[in-house]
């Protein structure tokens, strides 16, 4: 199977998907890494794994619609399989979702439909929740919002700062994402697709 990553920031999630393809963890390829951020550090974690980059803002596109035709043309000329959202921070378009119909998945620090969003951490604390998570589901049209795949959860003990759930919540999708990509792998080279 052949992967796409899309990244926008750090790219912690990325590296920890690198990392298990490369010990033999995913029966998949990395082929190619998406991101919108000239600035963003995952730029160097790919150059350092030597995965090919495509990296262009909708902001430097003349429209929403041209950048999404532009990394359409890229995934295509890379045999994309399925697209990885890995802290990807923008929303995908009806292009992208119909190209790729349930070929797209997304990680997310918190028990959705619980503290969707952008700050889905800071949200669950500040709510002062006793427990929050990780979630990994399909992406749709909506934010956050796609059929849900696989969730963990994880207790929230009473005295933990904000950085340590943060440190919690990462942990947990460092192991999580790449057993369900995994997961994904398997089946797609079962039955020649992830498409149930
Ligand atoms: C993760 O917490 C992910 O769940 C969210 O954005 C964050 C990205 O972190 N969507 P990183 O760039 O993978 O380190």
């Amino acid at each position: 199977m052949n992967l796409a990553l899309f990244a926008s920031g750090n790219g912690s999630n990325v590296q920890a998907i690198i990392d298990a393809v490369k010990a033999g963890k995913i029966a998949g390829n990395i082929k190619c890494i998406v991101c919108d951020n000239s600035k963003a550090y995952v730029i160097n974690r790919a150059k350092e794994a030597g995965i090919d980059t495509f990296i262009l803002s909708p902001k430097d596109s003349p429209s929403r619609q041209a950048w999404e035709l532009e990394i359409i043309k890229y995934l295509k000329a890379h045999k994309v399989d399925l697209i990885i959202l890995a802290g990807f921070m923008r929303i995908l378009g009806a292009n992208l979702l119909n190209h790729y119909p349930k070929k797209i998945i997304n990680i997310h620090p918190s028990l959705l439909p619980a503290f969707p969003g952008r700050q889905g951490i800071q949200d669950a604390y500040n709510a002062g929740v006793k427990e929050s998570g990780v979630t990994i589901h399909y992406v749709d049209e909506g934010i956050d919002t796609g059929e849900i795949i696989a969730q963990k959860r994880l207790q929230i003990q009473p005295e933990w700062t904000l950085e340590e759930l943060e440190n919690n919540i990462h942990q947990i999708e460092h192991s999580l994402y790449p057993k369900v990509i995994q997961q994904l792998a398997k089946e797609f080279n079962e039955k020649g697709s992830n498409v149930k």
